[in-house]
């Protein structure tokens, strides 16, 4: 907005003196409304209050004015000369100062922006949930390293040394003895090196293999569960796991558990849910099936036992180690592992 001018004499014509006064007040008010920077201040300063300003003007025509009117007319001329320096230099100095401070300028006009506040990644919650029911039911949470040796991750564990577990193609090897633990399992062996019976652990952690498609990535989680104690039987094994799976998923999940092998249990079962896409009925998620396979399981070998200094006479004890990323997937339907690691929000936020 062009800040309204006008001339000198178009105030000096109005003859009485009252009235310029007033007239004076209302356009000083009006053009000091419309500067927009602190130079269009600096003009109308000049041109109410300098040498020749309409003010300054006015203030010197009080000699023309008939005596009687005179105390009067210069009485309000000069106050309103107080109030318009008064106004133009608060003005000139917020110009200036705002001038000054552009960048710190804040348009309060504009939307809000909500911060985006973090969460906990799916697996993550997965995992703590996974802990939480397991201790509940009085287990502890042990850790191992990720790099591991040859002889925790295999040797210990029964696994000898031309097992097909322990091909290149499966195993990341750091040397010819230290490798990325390929499953939670060697916590077994630590955990019992450092403990006597009664042992009772839960271990969660990362672990790495030599294999990327749909269902597996080079690194992914597992967390291992070992029980030993005196007369601990396969029943109990079943049955820990029987709550486990009506917690984590629901009560009306069917569970089998499947003949199976590995070196370090004996019997060895691998435990399948009923499908929670289709509920056992058979679909593309479980290969029509109707089941799919969450974790591995067992009685402990007596070779571990005798590795680590227990009794295998006194001692039995049950151990299993699930995929995490596998019941993740099952629990929100997520059909591809990979989607978990491309840390795409618009996936992570819906958990
Ligand atoms: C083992 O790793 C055994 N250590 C489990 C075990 C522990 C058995 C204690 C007995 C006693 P397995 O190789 O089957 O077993 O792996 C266990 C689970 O890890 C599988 O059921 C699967 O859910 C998950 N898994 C295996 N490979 C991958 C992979 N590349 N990506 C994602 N998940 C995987
Ligand atoms: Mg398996």
């Amino acid at each position: 907005m062009k800040p309204q001018s006008f001339k000198n004499r178009d105030i000096h014509q109005i003859g009485d003196p009252v009235d310029s006064i007033q007239n004076v007040r209302e356009h000083a008010y009006k053009e000091l409304k419309a500067t927009r920077d602190a130079d269009s201040v600096r003009v109308l300063t000049t041109r109410y209050l300098g040498r020749k300003g309409i003010l300054t003007k006015l203030l010197r025509s009080v000699s023309t004015l008939p005596p009687d009117q005179r105390a009067t007319f210069g009485k309000e001329a000069n106050a309103l000369k107080g109030i318009l320096e008064q106004m133009f230099k608060v003005a000139l100095e917020r110009f200036e100062h705002f001038a000054e401070k552009e960048e710190d300028w804040v348009d309060i006009s504009l939307p809000g922006r909500v911060p985006a506040i973090g969460a906990l990644h799916p697996l993550t919650q997965v995992m703590g949930e996974i802990c939480d029911i397991f201790s509940k039911m009085g287990f502890d949470i042990a850790e191992g390293p990720e790099v591991e040796t040859d002889y925790y991750n295999f040797e210990a564990l029964n696994i000898p040394k031309d097992h097909p577990a322990r091909d290149m193609q499966d195993t990341f090897y750091v040397s010819d003895n230290i490798v990325l633990r390929t499953h939670t399992s060697p916590v077994q062996i630590r955990t019992m090196k450092q403990q006597r019976p009664p042992v009772r652990v839960i271990v969660p952690g990362k672990v790495f293999r030599c294999d990327s498609d749909l269902t597996h990535t080079p690194m992914f989680h597992q967390v291992e569960g070992l029980l030993v104690d005196e007369g601990v039987s396969f029943g109990d094994l079943k049955g820990t796991l029987t709550v486990f799976v009506h917690q984590i998923f629901d009560e009306q999940t069917a569970l089998r558990f499947r003949p199976s092998f590995f070196p370090f249990t004996e019997p060895s079962a691998e435990v399948d849910i009923a499908c929670v896409m289709c509920r056992g009925a058979g679909c593309r998620v479980c290969s029509h099936t109707g089941w799919l396979e969450i974790l591995g399981s067992g009685m402990v070998h007596p070779a571990l036992f005798e590795n680590v200094g227990y009794d295998p006479e006194q001692y039995t004890g049950f151990a299993f180690g699930m995929g995490v990323e596998r019941i993740a997937m099952l629990k929100y339907g997520i059909d591809d592992i990979r989607k978990f690691f491309d840390n795409d929000a618009r996936f992570l936020m819906q958990f």
